[in-house]
């Protein structure tokens, strides 16, 4: 299962799919998505299902405890605040298969201390003005550790650290 608008939608090997789930709180980007899907090679075959829901609470009463082998996220715990994004994570950790996987690639607050600070310094303003909302700061590994229930097995960091992707399993 995927959260999202789709775009890196062509880079998924179709032949690796049983089937694939779209999931956003937005229809508006799931139209978006739909688009995609509909123009894409490497998804021709694959049974795509596109679903309109809140990540943060309806994803275990729409799909039931272990329902996926992967679950996707990316760059939207950003907009859910740190509340959102832990309870996120919590849904996500139980619709993925214990034997899965959870992949998040995310917006986070940099290591290097000047970015980090400036991050800091503007990331609630930046959300409001053109931002759309995105929190750019977020300290992503501690969120996941907040969760309890997801421990990440791979860690890595681009851009100095302000974007992360995490391979994480259930604990
Ligand atoms: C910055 S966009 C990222 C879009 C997409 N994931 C990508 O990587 O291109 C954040 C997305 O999170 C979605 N979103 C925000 N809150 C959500 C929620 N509670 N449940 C599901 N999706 C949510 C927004 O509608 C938006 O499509």
């Amino acid at each position: 299962m995927i959260f999202f608008s789709g775009l890196n939608l062509d880079k998924y090997e179709g032949s690796q799919l049983s089937s694939l789930t779209l999931l956003d709180i937005s229809e508006g980007m799931l139209n978006e998505a739909k688009r995609r899907v509909a123009g894409l090679e490497n998804l021709q075959g694959v049974p795509v299902t596109i679903i309109t829901a809140d990540a943060t609470k309806d994803l275990v009463d729409r799909f039931g405890n272990q329902s996926f082998d992967t679950v996707v996220d990316s760059f939207s715990l950003c907009v859910m605040g740190s509340e959102g994004a832990i309870q996120c994570l919590e849904q996500m950790s139980q619709i993925v298969k214990s034997t899965g996987q959870v992949l998040l690639l995310e917006n986070s607050r940099s290591d290097n201390s000047l970015l980090g600070i400036y991050q800091d310094a503007t990331a609630e303003t930046a959300a409001m003005v053109g931002g759309k909302g995105c929190v750019y700061n977020q300290n992503v590994g501690a969120l996941i550790r907040r969760t309890g229930c997801l421990a990440v097995q791979e860690e890595r960091s681009y851009a100095a650290g302000l974007f992360r992707a995490y391979v994480c399993v259930r604990s």
